[in-house]
């Protein structure tokens, strides 16, 4: 560990800009010009007073590097007073310590190796079924194709593949709940205020309590019938602690709504970008087309297996990462470079600021997937999916799906953007996506 809580050399903080609202809404509204501006006046790192509390942020490899190597029971979660009641004080967002360990550890299994192999035939079909329902109209949205897509995926993933009824309902009502994700709910306690049902915080109560309904149901059937499903559901209901002790309903409950939450709109908004980027560049398209036709069968393996698609994923999540800083809070001091961070501070590592540093990414403001078939980064200066004891827990899942998916589709169909102009990046909740819809016009390639 970094230091001792007894330590007490003096606290020095890192400069920044002043106030707390002006500088949130500036994060809220464009994080890379507001977090490149802060750094360039006030120099890397730098403290920013957030709605939620103070954070100093970085974007520098060394201070990553420090902040995800340290023994993660220096940390704690940021922000819980928004977070917690959003989605419950058990979901995996949420927690630190122990419990974020013991959570960890038994759920890991349930999005790697195996199990998330045996998803890549309902990926595959998901998205060829989508795509056709889809193909009948002029113009095709490409963030509502892929988003239905991941929706689907992750329900059959966590609810089980058969329920055809069950998938649907899971469906309308996931899509209800991530629209009334109003980004400032998770910016602001204050925004959790009720106003005769109509304020953002009411509609987003209303849409999880219709969700948990759901929930219930499905959970008492399958804790009469959990040994016989493999489903991510049952597996929960199953689930023992090292104690013995069972997962709450209300826990239940909450990695629910994490995982839906966190695990479709994230891989929807990427394989979306996905598509814009590689239709703009006609010689990244050509080289994808030749690959993907080399690929002898389509089975789902041979697309998660091809490099050129890979470094296409890994530049997309490069130029517009999803999450634009992560953050913990401190338990004890930490030394940060020059500076030395009191307890209660938090430390953010800024995803777009380190995939856009121009010494490690010449030229960074140009799509080029070579890069990552030329060399490899390390895990502080490429993070799409966060780093240390909290990386994305659904990584190996996401970019699974992510190649199958746009391997299918980029090998059976032709893509034309409609828009001249690309889309810029827009927040939706706490993620970045498009300002469009990506929309596009498609036929089945000869
Ligand atoms: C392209 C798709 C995705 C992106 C870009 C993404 C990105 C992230 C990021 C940046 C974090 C924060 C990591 C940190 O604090 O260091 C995170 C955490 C998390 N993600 Fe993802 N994610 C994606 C897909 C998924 C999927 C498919 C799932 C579930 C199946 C998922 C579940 C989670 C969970 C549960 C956490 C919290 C982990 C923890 O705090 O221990 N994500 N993700």
């Amino acid at each position: 560990m970094n230091q001792s809580p007894q330590d007490s050399s003096a606290i020095r903080l890192p400069p920044g800009p002043s106030g707390s609202w002006r500088p949130t809404l500036a994060l809220i509204r464009n994080p890379r010009l507001a977090l490149e501006g802060w750094a360039r006046q006030y120099g890397d790192p730098f403290l920013l007073t957030a709605l939620n509390g103070p954070v100093v942020v970085t974007g520098r490899e060394d201070l990553i590097r420090t902040i995800h190597g340290q023994d993660p029971s220096i940390y704690e979660t940021f922000a819980t007073q928004t977070t917690v009641p959003i989605l419950g004080s058990g979901s995996m967002l949420v927690l630190f310590g122990d419990r974020h360990r013991r959570e960890r550890r038994m759920m890991t299994p349930m999005f790697h190796g195996d199990r998330m192999k045996a998803y890549g035939h309902v990926m595959q079909q998901t998205a060829v079924n989508r795509m056709a329902a889809y193909l009948k109209a002029d113009v095709i949205p490409a963030v509502e194709l892929m988003t239905d897509i991941s929706l689907e995926v992750i329900i059959r993933a966590i609810f089980g593949g058969n329920d055809e009824q069950l998938a649907a309902e899971m469906f309308d009502g996931s899509k209800r709940l991530v629209s009334r994700a109003n980004p400032l709910l998770f910016f602001s306690r204050r925004t959790h205020f009720s106003c005769l049902g109509f304020s953002p915080w009411d509609r987003w109560l209303k849409a999880k309590q219709d969700m948990c309904r759901l929930f219930d149901r499905v959970i008492d059937e399958r804790q009469q019938d959990a040994p016989a499903n493999d489903d991510i559901l049952s597996m929960l209901c199953a689930a023992r602690y090292e104690d013995g002790e069972p997962m709450s309903r209300e826990d239940i409950y909450a990695e629910l709504l994490t995982f839906l939450f966190a695990g479709h709109e994230t891989t929807a908004l990427s394989m979306a970008w996905a598509v814009d980027h590689v239709h703009r560049n006609p010689q990244i398209l050509n080289r994808l087309r030749e690959e993907l036709d080399d690929c002898a069968d389509d089975a789902p393996e041979s697309f998660a297996a091809t490099p050129y698609l890979k470094a296409v994923i890994q530049e997309t999540l490069r130029v517009n990462p999803i999450v634009t800083e992560t953050l913990r809070k401190l338990r004890v001091p930490l030394e940060l470079g020059e500076y030395r961070l009191p307890p209660g501070m938090a430390v953010a590592p800024a995803t777009v600021l380190a995939h856009y540093n121009p010494e490690v990414y010449p030229e960074p403001n140009k799509f080029n997937p070579e890069r990552f078939l030329e060399r490899s980064f390390s895990p502080f200066e490429y993070m799409p999916f966060g780093g240390g004891h909290r990386r994305c827990i659904g990584a190996a899942f996401a970019s699974y799906e992510m190649a199958i998916v746009l391997g299918t589709l980029f090998k059976k169909y032709e893509f034309e953007l409609v828009d001249q102009t690309p889309p810029v990046p827009k927040r939706r909740s706490v993620t970045m996506g498009p300002s469009t819809q990506v929309p596009v016009r498609a036929r089945i390639r000869r």
